[in-house]
């Protein structure tokens, strides 16, 4: 008896089959999903990120309860038309602070990986008040009522503390300072010496002009810093990856 008369036997009975299809099928999920709990491993360290700021986390808030990336990705492939239009393609590392990521391919808009610094603060003012008054030819809802919403950091430390849970590390420090860290970061006046050491790179800005803290400047905030934190002057690819 050849193998393949072994495999008749198989064929015939659906029982086996379905036990033995079973059987490949667990090999090889396994195969394929077993690496992704040694996830340290297949994501480098890279210097310069770092968790969201309270501002920001809470402006990333407003980017998902707004829907922004039903139209815009936040993931460049390295391809040569999108780091070319984009800047450095995305690195794992960039989004390990995300939850939930904002990767995808649906691009009504342009990528967002790299938006931070791109533009003013008052050029998004303006933009998300009404696109069409920058881009004439834009179909971008108007996200103008964002300037009337006034923010308040009541839970920004317990968002924190949430993110911490699935493994964002926020250090005790951090959490204690939340309320403070939110509100100094839209302050250039006041005492934001702690909020750069807790978090490198943070843009510290009036976003909006207004006085109140609103919706308006956290969405901002956190559009400034997009795809800014790693220095790619002096990054080095890991190749053995
Ligand atoms: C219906 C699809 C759609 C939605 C929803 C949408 N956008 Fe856009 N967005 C666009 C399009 C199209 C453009 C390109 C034209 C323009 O600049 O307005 C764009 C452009 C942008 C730009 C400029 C990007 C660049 O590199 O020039 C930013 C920033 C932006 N959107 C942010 C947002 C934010 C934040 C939200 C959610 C509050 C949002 N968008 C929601 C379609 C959308």
């Amino acid at each position: 008896m050849g193998i393949l008369d072994h495999h008749k036997v198989l064929e015939k009975n659906a029982t086996l089959l379905l036990i033995g299809a079973l059987g490949v099928v667990t090999i090889g999920g396994i195969v394929e999903i077993a690496p992704l709990f040694y996830l340290e491993n297949t994501i480098e360290d890279v210097e310069g990120v770092r968790p969201y700021s309270p501002l920001e986390l809470a402006g990333r808030e407003i980017y998902i309860r707004e829907g922004c990336y039903v139209c815009h990705s936040q993931m460049i492939r390295p391809m040569r038309d999108e780091v070319e239009r984009y800047g450095m393609y995305s690195l794992a590392a960039e989004s390990q602070y995300d939850h939930p990521f904002q990767w995808g391919s649906k691009r009504t808009g342009p990528d967002l990986a790299r938006v931070g610094g791109r533009y003013s603060d008052e050029w998004h003012v303006d933009h998300l008040t009404d696109p069409q008054s920058v881009v004439p030819e834009s179909v971008m809802p108007k996200y103008g009522f964002l300037l009337d919403r006034e923010l308040e950091p009541t839970y920004i430390g317990d968002l924190m503390a949430t993110h911490s849970v699935v493994g964002v590390p926020y250090t005790e420090e951090m959490l204690d300072n939340a309320v403070a860290d939110f509100e100094v970061q839209v302050d250039p006046d006041g005492d934001w010496d702690g909020l750069l050491e807790r978090y490198p790179n943070a843009v510290v800005s009036n976003f909006d002009g207004q006085d109140a803290v609103t919706e308006m400047d956290a969405l901002i905030a956190y559009l400034q810093m997009l795809g800014t934190l790693v220095d790619f002057s002096t990054f080095e690819p890991d190749a053995s990856r």
